[in-house]
């Protein structure tokens, strides 16, 4: 293939057809310039192609390349597909790659016949029969017009079994394995096929090139699933679809500018309304993929994630999804780098949703509303940060060297420039010295150096608990007596100051800074039956509060902020309970078998969490779990004073208000009689009277 691609490129003139889409080139000596089409810039030509070397370069932007790269980026397209375009152009006849690959061609083509053609059943449907007057009548109530319907091509599947895949096998003569391929149906135990979409509203999802290649189908009232879609096909990969993309891109282009929301309706209601810049992944987090798509389509990504289901929680969820799937070939590497390496090459804002609504309302509410919110989008960082001190009272050390810690990793992985600006930040909000911010970046202390004495930590140091056990993985020779239960258990006494580092521990380990989601993780790790009982004390107080489930969740992994510890967690969960190893070398072994950076933290927690064997970790897993929860709760109700006190909208305003009640009771729930005391009172950290 390389001598087709030198082939194409010979035929072809950079210069030629860079002018030939939409850049005005002037010669000037050997090279051409103009504008920049990939910044937007109108002063000084900074675009540069070099017809000798066939290679365009941006000295404003740095975009830069060849044909391809230049196509590829233009078009949102991948190589393949600038290839297929360029050898057209160059006339230039692609040899099929492999047998193989000419079959899956073959393949491909002939599911796409399929799926364009059920699109268009589908809509006739909708729009022309007797049997789409329900669908008609539902498509009016989301307040979808004509135009609209047409743009999306919306289509009704039709609430029988079969319907489709009798027109589509008997009258046009495809295979039931094809139609099966397509995912459009399903064949049964018998033998027979059935259509998978029945009854529903149906949004064909369409590929970069606007080919039909899967579709969602929404139930029409309130069946479940709410959307059912097309499984993974030959031509359906979720993971590197963006719907409405096809439709968006010239707006992302001419704008620079990406809005990424979650749902369907979401991107169909902003587009009606003039907003064709917003795309949405299928009912999937963010994915690697998405991210270098959203990469090469525009330097600005806004995200106006969820707030509908689980508000800030979500978005924060949604962002560590985002950083994890930035590791290489899929792995989770869960640093802070995926988004900031997006970062680096797209500016990355968070809109801010009201509570309990999602694009789509506000939208219809109120365009302007939902203009304001894109407006007052804020840095990634910026979220971050308020998000991380949400609730917590700044005025107190723990609290600040919690926010700090949270946010260091974060920061790290700044370019200096950003960094800058965010130590300033970080001094102005949670009032720790710039110096030392800077100075711990630069990985100053940690834990087991020096004093151990950090300039913000207070002065609990009397009560940390039983001695920590020194940290090697041998079965505990030197664990702590058993605590009775009324000596505080580290997961009681508060947010734990590092340990002094004593001069005979002489840790090899760097212990972690002991933070609850940490010790919870390794309690588990140690001792599968905590799950249960951790799941079991949720449970409890979300049945009393069954709208707090949604939004808080009810598993491990949903106490667990940091994304390290949740990839940790989603390993240990692959086991079923039972399998999961619980002797020590079991253990040991199979930590043994991570990769890392997991299996570094696996050791340390499970080093954490050595105890005794009368030690009665469920007792401590639930002690642990009720804290992290509490504090997620307390960080919720922050952030909804906070979107009270700022809100200039009545609804939101008398929303918020239910939601506070409803939120502050599960809180008391949470908070049994015992353990009030050791929680200030509310009104004094959220600054509320
Ligand atoms: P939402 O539940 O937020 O739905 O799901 P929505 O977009 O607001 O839709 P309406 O307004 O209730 O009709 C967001 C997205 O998650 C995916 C879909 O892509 C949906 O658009 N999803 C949701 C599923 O794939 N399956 C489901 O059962 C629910
Ligand atoms: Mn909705």
């Amino acid at each position: 293939m390389s001598n087709q691609i030198d082939e194409i490129r010979d035929k072809l003139d950079i210069a030629d057809l860079i002018s030939s889409m939409g850049v005005n080139l002037r010669k000037t000596g050997r090279s051409f310039v103009g504008f920049c089409p990939f910044h937007p810039n109108s002063r000084t030509p900074a675009f540069t192609v070099y017809p000798d070397t066939q290679s365009f370069y941006c000295f404003g932007c740095h975009a830069a390349g060849t044909a391809f790269d230049f196509v590829m980026r233009k078009q949102g397209i991948d190589f393949r597909t600038a290839l297929e375009l360029l050898a057209a152009r160059a006339g230039v006849q692609l040899k099929p790659r492999s047998e193989a690959a000419r079959q899956e061609d073959a393949r491909r083509t002939r599911l796409l016949e399929l799926t364009a053609l059920a699109a268009k059943v589908f809509h006739h449907l909708l729009v022309a029969t007797a049997k789409g007057a329900e669908a008609r009548a539902y498509v009016e109530q989301r307040q979808i017009n004509a135009t609209t319907v047409e743009t999306f091509q919306l289509g009704y599947s039709a609430d029988e079994w079969g319907q489709l895949f009798t027109y589509l096998s008997e009258k046009k003569g495809f295979a039931p394995e094809e139609i099966e391929a397509a995912g459009l149906a399903i064949r049964h135990e018998s033998g027979r096929y059935y259509d998978r979409f029945r009854g529903r509203l149906i949004f064909p999802i369409r590929n970069a090139k606007g080919e039909v290649v899967g579709f969602g189908g929404r139930a029409l009232g309130d069946g479940q699933p709410k959307y059912l879609n097309t499984p993974e096909t030959l031509l359906y990969k979720k993971g590197e679809l963006l719907y409405g993309l096809d439709l968006a891109r010239e707006a992302i282009r001419a704008e620079d500018r990406t809005v990424v929301v979650e749902g369907y309706i979401d991107v169909i209601s902003a587009h009606q309304h003039g907003f064709r810049n917003v795309v949405a992944p299928l009912g999937t987090a963010l994915t690697k993929a998405h991210a270098n798509l959203l990469k090469r389509l525009s330097h600005n990504v806004f995200l106006a994630l969820d707030a509908d289901a689980a508000g800030q929680r979500a978005t924060l969820k949604g962002l560590h999804a985002l950083r994890e799937s930035s590791g290489q070939d899929g792995a989770m590497v869960p640093t802070a780098q995926g988004v900031l390496r997006l970062e680096s090459d797209v500016a990355l804002r968070i809109i801010q949703m009201p509570e309990g609504r999602d694009p789509d309302d506000v939208i219809r509410a109120d365009p302007e509303h939902w203009q304001r919110l894109v407006h007052q989008a804020v840095p990634v960082m910026e979220f971050y940060l308020v998000a991380y001190t949400a609730g917590l009272d700044l005025s107190q050390p723990e609290a600040q060297r919690r926010a700090l810690e949270r946010l260091l990793p974060l920061l790290q992985e700044l370019n200096g420039a950003q960094q800058r600006v965010y130590v300033s930040r970080i001094e102005q909000v949670i009032g720790i010295r710039a110096e030392l911010i800077i100075d711990l970046l630069r990985g100053g202390s940690s834990g087991a150096k020096g004093s151990g004495k950090k300039p913000w930590s207070s002065g609990r140091r009397g009560q940390t608990g039983p001695t920590r056990p020194s940290p090697t993985l041998q079965v505990p020779v030197d664990a702590p007596p058993p605590s009775d239960d009324d000596a505080p258990h580290p997961a009681e006494s508060g947010y734990e100051p590092e340990p002094e580092a004593e001069a005979d521990a002489a840790p090899k380990l760097r212990l972690p800074p002991r933070s609850d989601e940490g010790y919870l993780l390794g309690l588990a790790l140690r001792h599968p039956t905590v799950d249960a009982a951790i799941e079991a004390f949720l449970e409890e107080g979300l049945a009393k509060h069954p709208l707090m489930r949604e939004r808080f969740g009810g598993g491990i992994e949903d106490l667990l902020d940091q994304p390290v510890h949740q990839a940790l967690w989603r390993q240990i969960a692959t086991l079923p309970i039972e399998e999961r190893p619980t002797q020590q070398e079991a253990l040991l072994a199979w930590i043994e078998a991570l990769d890392e950076p997991l299996r570094d933290l696996a050791q340390q927690l499970i080093t954490m969490s050595i105890r005794p064997d009368n030690f009665r970790y469920r007792q401590e897993a639930e002690n642990c779990a009720r804290k992290l929860r509490v504090e997620q709760v307390k960080q919720h109700l922050a952030h909804l004073y906070w979107r009270a006190r700022t809100t200039d909208d009545e609804q939101e305003s008398l929303t918020i208000a239910l939601t506070l009640t409803r939120v502050n009771s599960y809180l008391s729930s949470l908070q049994t009689p015992r353990r009030i005391s050791t929680f200030p009172d509310l009104r004094n950290t959220l600054g509320v009277e």
